[in-house]
């Protein structure tokens, strides 16, 4: 983010913080995660950290941010007088670059889509769309590359060119076509065969079916989706307008993230059955299941809907604009004129982390170790270590380090006066909750 990308209202925060934080999180490793470990018990315990623990963190990362107003890797110094707490901003965008390896498998995967999308549009693929192959398309390590190379190389023009603001301001539009087109995904998906068992899997909490490890992921979920431990929030809030109110910000963005994530799980396991695939399809599950279901659609519907998907999908981009951006602007500083260099040499490191990622649903498919495949072990150090660590951190850093009165000045009065609550939420319950949690996978 660029200074003169101040945002000039509440709202406009809002929904550049949105853009930032609902992606892929919500739409793509929602479904993933709760297919794979135990569909509505996963939803519980995902709400359950995202209330209890994602909201009130959510809440001390915009608190800093509009305290220290800086960069994140010179914030936590400033605010406590003690320079080797930027460890913590380091560390979040050291996550922040790691996650952008991973997303971008992903987002190439989108890229293949909406070319497949486009091709058929104009008549030239063959088949349909729900005739392709997922597994054979991603398996494929020369298009995937390509894909990731195309989606890293459109995010780093958009960052390059300092443009992002005239994106966030498309959140206005982006963020209520997002519902209206997954409101009616979801309709579709409800009329299918065997929709009712989908529906039960997701929203039936049998708690049988949730495992440890399952309730270590919906506690990653919960960071991931709300890019929390990563200072994301942190520098989105050190720019917000003086009017922005803390907890109506985290509190809609945590609604939205909800809606999203729920929404998406209606779209996709109601309609499992019809097509015969498993919960457990994996990070595969959304582009299999969603073209099967638009081709369900009439043909008016499913033109209105395969292109708009394409584009909704594109909000993958706003949140991968803000990963570049986020280590672009801690190396910038505000100096354009070395832009367009961090730029490019963050970008092309990325697609270097990627590369592996991309090529362990293809050529390096054999290698598994620790959490799984590489891409696997990507995700698994971003949203289950660096990210609860990078939380855990900042709530020492906020409970030990900081006054009370200063953060009572940013949180702001409220009827409920809730400020006390909080700050001994955040000093005393979290860091134990999260260690707790952090150290039970250790051992698991
Ligand atoms: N929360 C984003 C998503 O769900 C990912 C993200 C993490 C974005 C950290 C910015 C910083 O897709």
């Amino acid at each position: 983010m660029s200074k003169q990308s101040q945002w000039k209202t509440s709202t406009g925060f809002i929904l550049a913080s949105a853009g930032s934080a609902i992606g892929l999180g919500a739409m793509w490793k929602f479904p993933y995660m709760a297919g794979v470990y135990g569909g509505g018990a996963f939803l519980l315990m995902f709400l359950v950290f995202t209330i209890f623990i994602g909201l009130p963190l959510l809440i001390m990362e915009f608190t800093i941010g509009k305290l220290g107003r800086t960069y994140t890797t010179a914030i936590f110094g400033k605010l406590s007088g003690k320079k080797w707490t930027n460890i913590i901003g380091w560390s979040g965008n050291l996550a922040v670059f790691v996650l952008f390896g991973f997303y971008s498998v992903v987002g190439g995967w989108i890229i293949i889509y909406i070319a497949q999308v486009a091709m058929q549009l104009v008549g030239l693929g063959s088949g349909t769309l729900g005739s392709i192959h997922f597994d054979q398309v991603i398996s494929n390590p020369v298009y995937t590359i390509i894909g990731q190379g195309i989606f890293i190389l459109i995010t780093m023009v958009i960052v390059m060119l300092g443009v992002e603001h005239g994106l966030e301001k498309a959140s206005k539009v982006m963020m209520p076509l997002l519902f209206v087109f997954l409101i009616l995904i979801v309709i579709k998906s409800l009329s299918l065969d065997g929709a009712a068992e989908g529906v039960r899997f997701i929203l039936e909490p049998r708690m049988e079916d949730l495992s440890m490890q399952g309730v270590l992921f919906a506690l990653g979920q919960s960071f991931f989706a709300l890019s929390l431990g990563t200072t994301g929030m942190i520098t989105y809030a050190s720019y917000a307008p003086k009017e922005m109110t803390i907890k109506t910000s985290a509190l809609s963005i945590v609604i939205m993230n909800i809606i999203v994530s729920l929404l998406a799980g209606l779209a996709i396991f109601p309609a499992i059955n019809a097509f015969g695939y498993k919960p457990e399809e994996g990070p595969g599950l959304l582009f299999k299941v969603l073209p099967r279901v638009f081709e369900q659609m009439s043909f008016g519907a499913r033109f209105l809907l395969d292109f708009p998907l394409s584009y909704s999908y594109l909000r993958a981009l706003t949140s991968s604009i803000s990963l570049l951006e986020l280590n672009v602007s801690i190396f910038t500083k505000n100096d354009n004129r070395k832009r367009t260099k961090v730029a490019v040499i963050g970008s092309v490191l990325v697609f270097l982390i990627s590369i592996p990622a991309t090529l362990s649903f293809s050529s390096l498919s054999g290698i598994h170790f620790g959490a799984g495949s590489i891409f696997d072990n990507m995700d698994f150090l971003v949203s289950n270590i660096l990210m609860p660590l990078g939380a855990f951190a900042t709530t020492l850093f906020v409970g030990q380090l900081l006054k009370m009165k200063d953060l009572e000045k940013v949180f702001g009065r409220d009827r409920l006066k809730l400020f006390v609550p909080w700050y001994y939420l955040v000093k005393y319950v979290l860091p134990v909750v999260i260690l707790l949690v952090f150290v039970m996978q250790l051992f698991k």
